[in-house]
């Protein structure tokens, strides 16, 4: 395996990648999508189904996603009807009986769960490679659905990422004391273990625990529970971004249903998780990035991290 340097994440990693919510693609609706340097087409067929596409035309180049409609399980470009499948393949020229054989487009790997299309990328077109998890809270009755948001940063996603090993941050960025602290690593997992007090902006304190896992470069979910009075909460968010283009992230937060909650102390709630985003969003968009850092004995690990995320440079 070639060694990688720390510096060089060029391209975007391997992984799963959100890139819609749900309720954004009714059936035979249609988005289109700006990620990985590419345009893409994602699209709900009749029989329920998302498929995400190439989003240029390969005839003349129009882009289906602005215009684009849905026959079946197939999508008909706005310029000259072209019609597509979801494997990519054009099926119908209205004005023509044969078909170039090369008239198709790129496809890519979906998984819509939990309420969320994710897309895997990978630079060579390669197969996923781990699978994103199935949340048991989703769909409850006894959780309130996603309150979801997007937000585009200037910045690298390895930026994003370090935050789940950088201890020393919370005090400073979010006011936060860390009690207990700890990071494990396995395989496509990072997984950030953490309890100890906030002082949310309304005022008060509420002592707090939360486990945040990666799935992989681009997929976190955070299960946060707030003692005693705040309800539990559970965040999902991803982002990615090459040396060129900012990252997008597309968050999302779910709460307990709580009989003391109440509509104002949930927004509340959600209100100071982004604020704390926010505030780790300045320190983002205005860094350079150390490599090597200068690190001192009580960081967290962060070189630790640095390895792990470069395991999705390295493409099979
Ligand atoms: S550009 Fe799509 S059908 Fe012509
Ligand atoms: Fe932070």
């Amino acid at each position: 395996v070639a060694k990688r340097r720390f510096d060089d994440f060029e391209g975007f990693p391997r992984g799963w990648f959100v890139v819609a919510f749900s309720d954004e693609l009714p059936v035979s609706g249609t988005l289109q999508l700006h990620y990985f340097d590419r345009e893409l087409v994602a699209y709900r067929g009749e029989d329920g189904v998302v498929r995400i596409l190439d989003g240029h035309c390969p005839h003349m180049g129009a882009s289906m996603g602005a215009g684009g409609t849905v026959v079946g399980t197939s999508i008909v470009c706005p310029f000259h009807r072209w019609r597509f499948e979801g494997d990519g393949r054009c099926v119908e020229i209205p004005y023509c009986q044969e078909i170039p054989k090369k008239a198709a487009v790129g496809t890519w790997p979906v998984i819509e769960r939990n309420g969320l299309v994710h897309l895997w990328y990978h630079p060579k077109g390669g197969e996923p490679e781990f699978d994103v998890p199935t949340l048991p809270n989703h769909g409850s009755s006894e959780w309130l659905p996603w309150r979801h948001s997007r937000i585009r940063i200037k910045t690298h996603s390895k930026e994003i990422v370090e935050n789940v090993v950088d201890i020393a941050h919370f005090e400073p960025v979010h006011g936060t004391h860390v009690g207990t602290f700890d990071n494990e690593f396995k395989g496509h997992l990072a997984i950030q273990r953490n309890s100890g007090i906030a002082y949310p902006r309304g005022g008060g304190k509420d002592r707090f625990a939360l486990e945040a896992t990666y799935y992989g470069p681009g997929f976190q979910i955070s299960d946060m529970r707030g003692v005693p009075a705040q309800p539990a909460c559970e965040r999902a968010h991803d982002g990615r971004r090459r040396d060129a283009g900012p990252a997008v992230r597309r968050g999302a937060e779910a709460q307990r249903r709580q009989r003391r909650a109440t509509r104002r102390s949930r927004k509340g709630y959600i209100d100071n998780l982004t604020t704390g985003f926010l505030e780790d969003v300045r320190i983002w968009e205005n860094k350079a990035y150390r490599q090597p850092p200068l690190l001192c004995k009580a960081d967290g690990p962060i070189m630790k991290l640095r390895k792990w995320y470069s395991q999705f440079y390295d493409a099979a």
